[in-house]
């Protein structure tokens, strides 16, 4: 069966025809072409698919793409802005907090969740907040150094976008 759905995809609506099995992990890379959700597991078990949905985020390797109808839904595309780099992504590449890079995507959209959720959080709440998210190159250490650096920076006043509304990634 097919579905007529409507999804707010880093701040531009998208309307399109789309199976009722159809992922929204697979939406989002195959119609979309929107490639930096990755699929590691395809179980929910590695988090290298997270987007945000309704600023949560979500594994979109679980979630179908009829499901996020009416949604607001931000991938790590929907982050910067031209040659600027989002805070958190700046961050990950000043701390060299990635090694082959396929868990990064998921790692930043975790991180960016908690830090609008809670700009000032403690290492513990870090480690916690990416609990969903593996990584087997890096041993987590720097990782979680990046995302204390850019709660750091916003402290400092710089702006975590998707702050700026209601919802991460809003207009
Ligand atoms: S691919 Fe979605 S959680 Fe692993
Ligand atoms: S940097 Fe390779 S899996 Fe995380």
């Amino acid at each position: 069966m097919m579905h007529d759905i409507r999804v707010k995809v880093n701040g531009q609506w998208v309307e399109a025809r789309v199976p009722s099995h159809r992922r929204l992990l697979d939406f989002l890379r195959d119609d979309l072409d929107l490639t930096g959700a990755k699929e590691g597991c395809g179980g929910g078990e590695c988090g290298a698919c997270t987007v945000l949905v309704e600023g949560e985020p979500v594994n979109a390797c679980l979630m179908l793409a009829v499901e996020a109808d009416g949604a607001d839904v931000i991938t790590v595309e929907g982050l910067a802005e031209g040659d600027c780099l989002d805070p958190v992504q700046e961050a990950f590449v000043e701390n060299s907090a990635l090694q082959c890079g396929y868990c990064i995507p998921g790692m930043v959209m975790s991180a960016k969740a908690l830090l609008v959720r809670n700009p000032s959080p403690t290492r513990g709440e870090v480690v916690e907040a990416i609990s969903g998210n593996l990584c087997r190159c890096t041993g987590y250490a720097r990782i979680v150094d990046a995302i204390m650096k850019a709660a750091q920076a916003e402290r400092a006043g710089r702006t975590v976008r998707g702050d700026e509304s209601s919802k991460p990634g809003g207009e």
